[in-house]
């Protein structure tokens, strides 16, 4: 067949032209509505990236019918091969999805009568675009979400790797933005790690929730015809027809789910993103961004800027926006189908392709930086990091917390006033004079990499418990 497909019927009018083809619903009306109208609530340009697997889905369909006898099985077997001839046309670029198609439903019940006539005609025995679409969006995002996932476990990958070489590289840990106890670089990014495995694991669960197949639901209250719905879920890869088919039809849960756990990752990679930017201030210099994961500026030649970083933390905004569409879209639409849910692709596509970009694009940024780690270590010097151990010190000689907490306050003050001396500068007879409890074994306990290393507890930043949990993190997110 040729490109374009074949104008609408003699009978139908419209003013201004209208559609290439006859709308599927043209036979009740009179008039078809014109261009503008008819492109406004068309959704052929979202909905094409669903094409393969709205072929999927109809072959299944109609292997279906043909088996139960609601058509003839010569004819449901010339409608799934042209099917596949369909699609091996779109894939070698012989035949094109056209715009001026309603959907892409639409476009391919056409392309098939177009090429068999009066046969392609039957595939829509025992169906509405309602379970149609509702099938294919689950379809498409059955591995479309696997794939998304593969990309998370590379990054956590990466990360993991980073995080593996610099168990022990010492730095300051912040609360309130202000150095609070020594850690390490290891430490914060499988910190990092963990929050992106969650995300994984949110992925995984919106998946087992969607794995219902709607086909045979129909417009919202399945169909007279014999259909035989186990076949095709099972024959699709579903788990199960779904339950109810008018809650088949009407739910859009998984999109909500996977658009929220899209914006859940994407929040995360911009608080990683946040401290990026920080840490590649002049201010902390932390990190170096290789110069080609780096801009410059168009009037400051000595500017090197965290672009990335910043615009990962900027499209977190539109997987948020995303997310608040598709709420506000659910939130008053009586049951069942109503168009309103047309607009529900382009906001979860958006988030997954806005996903897909950061997480590659934060992966080859991290990888390519470099850490400056003296810098960090020297950061966690005199700013009193050690107070909590030296508290700590004084509970374990048997001092109540809050005493030790207040005699350790007292020496960080006086300490202050001193022009901020370094605890580790007293000498044990000034120590002493703060509590008897105080002896020569201190001194060794209050450099940072001894609170590190003291912090062995499951979950703490001691090089061996943080070995611990990259070990755990990289079992759960091998990928080929
Ligand atoms: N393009 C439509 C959508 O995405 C397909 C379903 C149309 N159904 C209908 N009854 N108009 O929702």
């Amino acid at each position: 067949m040729g490109k374009t497909q074949k104008v609408k019927s003699k009978s139908q009018k419209t003013s201004t032209g209208g559609p290439k083809s006859k709308p599927l619903w043209a036979g009740r009306l009179a008039e078809i509505p014109e261009e503008n109208a008819f492109a406004f609530q068309s959704s052929i340009n979202v909905d094409k990236r669903l094409v393969f697997d709205d072929i999927n889905g109809s072959k299944t369909h109609v292997t279906m019918l043909g088996k139960q006898g609601i058509i003839p099985k010569d004819s449901a077997s010339k409608i799934a091969k042209e099917l596949d001839a369909i699609a091996n046309d779109l894939k070698t670029g012989k035949l094109d999805i056209e715009s001026e198609h309603e959907d892409i439903h639409s476009f391919l019940e056409a392309a098939l009568t177009e090429r068999l006539g009066n046969t392609g005609k039957m595939v829509h025995a025992g169906r509405s675009r309602n379970d149609q679409v509702a099938l294919d969006f689950r379809l498409y995002l059955k591995s479309a979400v696997p794939q998304l996932q593969s990309s998370l476990m590379s990054l956590i990958n990466i990360l993991l790797d980073t995080a593996q070489l610099h168990v022990t590289s010492i730095m300051p840990g912040y609360t309130h933005l202000q150095r609070a106890q020594p850690i390490t670089l290891g430490y914060h990014l499988t910190a990092w790690c963990a929050a992106l495995d969650r995300d994984n694991l949110r992925f995984s669960d919106a998946l087992k929730r969607l794995d219902e197949c709607p086909l045979g639901s129909g417009a919202l209250a399945g169909s007279t015809l014999p259909l035989d719905r186990k076949t095709t879920a099972f024959a699709l890869g579903f788990r199960d027809p779904a339950l109810n088919a008018m809650d088949a039809v009407a739910d859009r849960d998984f999109v909500l789910e996977l658009s929220s756990a899209c914006a859940i990752t994407m929040v995360h990679l911009s608080r990683f993103c946040e401290d990026v930017v920080l840490w590649a201030s002049e201010e902390f210099k932390y990190i170096d961004l290789a110069d080609a994961w780096s801009t410059g500026s168009s009037i400051m030649p000595q500017k090197k800027n965290p672009d990335f970083a910043e615009l990962i933390r900027g499209k977190s905004a539109r997987t948020t926006g995303n997310l608040v569409t598709l709420f506000t879209l659910l939130k008053g639409l009586p049951y069942a189908y109503n168009k309103d849910l047309q607009e529900d692709k382009e906001a979860l596509f958006d988030s997954i392709d806005t996903l897909n970009n950061c997480l590659s694009i934060f992966g080859g940024m991290i990888k390519s930086a470099q850490f400056n780690i003296k810098r960090m270590k020297t950061a966690c010097s005199g700013g009193f990091l050690e107070a909590t151990d030296i508290a700590e010190y004084l509970v374990r000689k048997g001092m109540p917390f809050r005493a030790a907490h207040e005699t350790t306050a007292l020496i960080v003050r006086d300490c202050v006033k001193a022009g901020h001396k370094h605890i580790c500068a007293l000498d044990i007879s000034e120590l002493k004079k703060y509590s008897k409890f105080f002896d020569e074994d201190i001194y060794k306990l209050i450099t940072p990499s001894a609170c590190v290393k003291a912090r062995s507890l499951q979950g703490g930043p001691a090089p061996k418990e943080v070995r611990r949990q990259i070990k755990i993190l990289r079992k759960k997110n091998k990928y080929e």
